[in-house]
């Protein structure tokens, strides 16, 4: 039976991404997306830097990660990475990614094929975890703090790992396809490269280039003398006049952080 259009091309990437042996085989692609994706990411539900972290953090969650390490060149704050232990993605769950921003696999039939959602329950990880993610822009919340991006991943029982490097559009000023309505979001160059050990799993987004803007919020004075300040209030043990002060951020950069 043939497959519909976008499965053909869905085929056709994670094809071309499992013919890549190394670096010096790279796969071009685009990333597209609708204005429907593009008004919920600039909307503002992302403009804390944190929210693009906390969505990469869920997204390590949702892989069954046991552990998710976070590092930054801080005070600089040029390069994030977040890297978990999680199942990783297959090319073919990554081929996903990339095709269908904006329509997530986690609960969905193809979630179970794609090795994103547990075999019994779409709406649970392979582990058994409830699933946060479910509208499938997580990833893209990335675009408020950079440009570019590398997703390097990598499953249990393969001898290779696959590595994506992003590059976004600035997509603020430009009008979509009069035909299908699509923006073209960015481009990613995809290749695979042999693992030392076959059994390794897990994923790190490693983002560079960050904005100046989402720099300088990560390296405000306000925010890192709220949180000595927090750290000094639960010290003595104070409880008063909580109000006036600023709320200590949730995510405490430039350390490592545990789930
Ligand atoms: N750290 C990760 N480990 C494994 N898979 C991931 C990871 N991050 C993203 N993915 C894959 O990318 C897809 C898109 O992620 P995202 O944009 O956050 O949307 P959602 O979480 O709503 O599905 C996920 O469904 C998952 O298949
Ligand atoms: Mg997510």
């Amino acid at each position: 039976m043939p497959h519909p259009p976008e499965m053909q091309n869905n085929l056709a990437l994670s094809g071309q991404i499992r013919e890549s042996t190394s670096s010096d085989i790279v796969i071009d692609t685009r990333l597209k997306t609708d204005e429907r994706v593009i008004a919920r990411v600039t909307d503002g539900i992302y403009r804390q830097p944190a929210s693009a972290i906390r969505e990469l953090i869920s997204n390590a969650y949702d892989a069954d990660a046991t552990r998710v390490v976070v590092k930054t060149d801080a005070p600089r704050f040029e390069r994030i990475s977040i890297e978990d232990n999680g199942h990783g993605m297959t090319p073919e769950a990554l081929a996903h990614m990339l095709e269908h921003i904006g329509s997530s696999a986690k609960r969905s039939a193809e979630g179970g094929l794609l090795g994103v959602t547990n075999q019994k329950d779409p709406t649970l990880s392979p582990g058994g975890r409830k699933l946060i993610g479910k509208i499938g822009i997580g990833i893209f919340s990335v675009s408020q703090l950079t440009h570019s991006f590398q997703i390097i991943t990598k499953v249990a029982g393969d001898d290779y790992r696959t590595v994506a490097t992003v590059a976004l559009k600035q997509y603020n000023d430009d009008a979509p396809s009069e035909e299908t309505h699509e923006f073209e979001a960015g481009k990613v160059k995809i290749w695979r490269e042999k693992a030392a050990d076959k059994e390794t799993q897990g994923t790190t987004i490693v983002l560079t280039n960050i904005r100046t803007q989402a720099r300088n919020t990560l390296r405000s004075r306000e925010i890192w003398s709220a949180i000595e300040q927090s750290d000094q209030q639960r010290d003595l043990g104070a409880e008063e006049d909580q109000g006036s002060r600023i709320d200590p951020p949730k995510f405490h950069m430039g350390m490592m952080l545990l789930i």
